[in-house]
């Protein structure tokens, strides 16, 4: 397998094969880095990282990951660089690839990152876009293989808004891989019509499914993973807490979803959650609207069936393998 010099756009861009691959080596780093065996091959080398959005895993998985393989990195802030404001996605890939050996961008729209892949003569990798979380889906298949044993024939059920990064990608990863996904809320929040079709032509292949349900009972009845995310995603307005909540509630993540998914069903959340007060936003939507959790209840997020913090660790495992196998 070699994917020097590839991009990391999506994973619909990669074989289930390829997929395998990037897991098995994010297995082995992290293996090796649990032992202390230092993986620094990469010494010399230097990687920028584009965040136009905030971040506290992604940019600390590309931060230590990329220290770990020996490469320096420069952190460029949603404010602090001329992107989009003074200068354009072109000029800037041909001004970073001209210093740097790889680039991370984690922004808006993914034409954006497709664009900077575009003119950039080094290996881009998205660091979550409006439409598409790929890293992310590295990390939670390797969670979701290491405790399972498996990933073909693995149930996982997608509550919430569907139609956005975590949505589509989760939809995406599990067609690739032979697993069932299901997204169960409502209609409006189903993914788009064009990307579930061609999951569900990827599935075929695969031996995997794409099934949409507004039922809660049915749609995470026997499931293996109960998976969710935050209702209003980054960039979005402020007006849409409120119907966020009024439409999304019913898809809440609470005990009687677990226990109808089974004792064995783990829950999962890329992070970060709202389960409880703790946060500004938390508390300013619990004052709001009366409420004390939101996608998830504090109950199911740190129940022992919870693997929300292998799922963040298991970020900057398989970053590295990203980056150690496109570089
Ligand atoms: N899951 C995730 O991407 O987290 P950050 O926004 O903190 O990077
Ligand atoms: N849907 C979320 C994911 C965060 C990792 C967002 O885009 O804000």
């Amino acid at each position: 397998m070699n994917l020097k010099g590839r991009d990391f756009l999506k994973l619909l861009d990669f074989t289930p094969e390829e997929i395998n691959y990037l897991l098995d080596l994010a297995s082995e780093l992290k293996e090796k880095k649990k032992q202390g065996i230092p993986v620094d091959t990469l010494k010399g080398k230097n990687v920028a990282l584009i965040f136009e959005k905030t971040s506290t895993r992604t940019r600390c998985a590309f931060e230590v990951a990329a220290h770990d393989l020996g490469m320096g990195t420069t952190y460029l802030d949603p404010s602090g660089s001329q992107i989009g404001k003074k200068e354009s996605i072109a000029d800037t890939a041909r001004v970073l690839a001209g210093m740097y050996e790889g680039i991370e961008y984690r922004g808006f729209e993914q034409e954006i990152v497709e664009e900077l892949a575009r003119y950039s003569k080094v290996p881009v990798w998205n660091g979550l876009t409006n439409e598409f979380h790929p890293t992310q889906m590295l990390a939670d298949l390797l969670t979701i293989r290491e405790h399972f044993g498996h990933l073909k024939g693995i149930r996982l059920t997608y509550m919430g808004d569907a139609r956005y990064n975590m949505g589509n990608s989760l939809m995406v990863a599990c067609a690739k891989m032979g697993m069932h996904f299901t997204a169960c809320t409502t209609a409006k929040y189903f993914p788009a019509k064009e990307l579930a079709s061609q999951c569900e032509a990827i599935a075929k292949e695969t031996g995997g499914s794409i099934r949409f349900t507004e039922d809660v009972k049915l749609g995470t009845k026997d499931v293996d993973v109960i998976y969710t995310d935050v209702w209003v995603s980054m960039g979005e307005p402020e007006q849409v807490w409120e119907e966020r909540i009024r439409e999304l509630s019913p898809y809440q993540v609470n005990k009687s979803v677990m226990e109808n998914a089974g004792e064995n069903a783990v829950f999962m959340h890329c992070l970060p959650a709202f389960h409880d007060l703790k946060t500004k936003i938390g508390a300013q939507m619990g004052e709001r609207f009366g409420i004390t959790e939101m996608e998830v209840t504090d109950e199911v997020f740190e129940s022992l069936n919870s693997l929300v913090f292998e799922e963040a660790e298991n970020r900057m495992h398989t970053i590295k393998a990203v980056m150690a196998a496109t570089l």
